[in-house]
């Protein structure tokens, strides 16, 4: 059987970060190809194995590398997210979609299977906002959104015309503490975290009852490694699943965070191009066909995440007052 040879494109990226070193223990630090536009992304990514420095929008230094290293699969993680796309669309559109084309064509001449992640960000306000289907009315109204769309059909139909084993998830918010995240609309439930240790407070740009899907990246990452191994036999949904973890609203975040520091505070000054955007989306997600279909079942729930986020960053805290000290 061909060794499995990984190309992690945007690796530098709030998923790329933590993704890259989980695929490095999985398939051997050798075998997993770190590549971004910039150059200066976490050192982990970059000390623990190849890295390229890769604009996946010039498709011929794309082939080069995939050659280079005998590449077998590509994790394709790049795109302008939600609330930056809303501000440069042409340019997330030609991004999201163009690069997406590039991965898919090269997929399709050298075999390679490919990995595309989705978003809640594909739904739009005409959705079932709760226990949102598998199969449902998909008509989004941001540009992210609708590129987000247009590549699940785009992972499906290279799969039926062409036969590449293109797979996706749809994820919900990320909530990590690596990289920071790159401008989605769920980034509230991250900077809260670092806002509530530094200065006890935080002023959210969501109302404090909107409810959003979110995922602890532990176990965004694992989902994206088990579904490329899942069974070919078993996918019927490949392009793509829905995973959930847990839903919830910045009141009971805030909550969640007061269990662990009293005096924490948050106030709410709803953003109003990024309250539409949450509002377009669902509140959670039925991943039931994820579950049956390649067996996803997530570890964390808000407070087993809350618990892990704030014990990382107060060491992390300790650990560089020490060093400055
Ligand atoms: N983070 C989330 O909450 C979330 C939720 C749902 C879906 N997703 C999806 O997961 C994927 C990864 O998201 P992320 O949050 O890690 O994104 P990110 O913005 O944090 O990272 C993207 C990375 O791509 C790199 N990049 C940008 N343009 C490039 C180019 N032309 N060539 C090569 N590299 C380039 C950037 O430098 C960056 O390191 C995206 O497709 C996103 O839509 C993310």
């Amino acid at each position: 059987m061909k060794k499995t040879r990984i190309l992690v494109i945007g690796a530098g990226g709030q998923i790329g970060s933590e993704l890259t070193p989980a695929l490095r223990r999985v398939y051997g630090s050798e075998h997993v190809v770190a590549s971004d536009i910039k150059p200066d992304i976490c050192e982990q990514v970059l000390n623990e194995g190849p890295f390229e420095i890769l604009d996946c929008m010039d498709e011929h230094r794309l082939i080069e590398v995939i050659i280079k290293y005998k590449i077998t699969r590509v994790y394709h993680l790049v795109a302008l997210l939600s609330a930056v796309g809303e501000h440069k669309p042409l340019m997330a559109w030609n991004i999201n979609v163009g690069s997406l084309m590039n991965v898919l064509e090269i997929a399709r001449e050298l075999h390679l299977s490919v990995f595309i992640p989705s978003s809640i960000g594909a739904f739009g306000p005409s959705t079932p906002k709760k226990n949102t289907p598998q199969d449902t009315l998909m008509r989004p109204t941001t540009i992210y959104g609708i590129t987000k769309v247009c590549g699940e059909m785009l992972g499906d139909y290279y799969f039926k015309k062409y036969g590449v084993d293109a797979r996706g998830l749809r994820y919900p918010g990320i909530i990590s503490n690596v990289t920071q995240p790159g401008g989605g609309t769920t980034d509230y439930a991250v900077e809260i975290f670092y806002k509530a240790l530094e200065e006890g407070r935080y002023t959210c740009y969501l109302k404090e009852d909107t409810y959003l899907d979110m995922m602890y990246m532990p176990d965004a990452v694992r989902a994206a490694i088990e579904v490329m191994e899942a069974d070919p036999d078993k996918l019927v949904h490949r392009n793509a699943y829905n995973v959930s973890a847990m839903s919830f609203s910045p009141r009971e975040l805030k909550a969640e965070i007061q269990k662990h520091i009293p005096d924490f505070q948050m106030v709410c000054k709803p953003d109003p191009a990024k309250q539409a955007i949450a509002d377009s989306w669902p509140d959670y997600m039925d991943d039931r066909a994820a579950r049956q279909e390649w067996g996803w079942k997530h570890e964390y729930d808000l407070s087993k995440m809350t618990d892990d986020m704030l014990k990382t960053l107060k060491k992390r805290q300790r650990h560089h007052k020490e060093i400055s000290s």
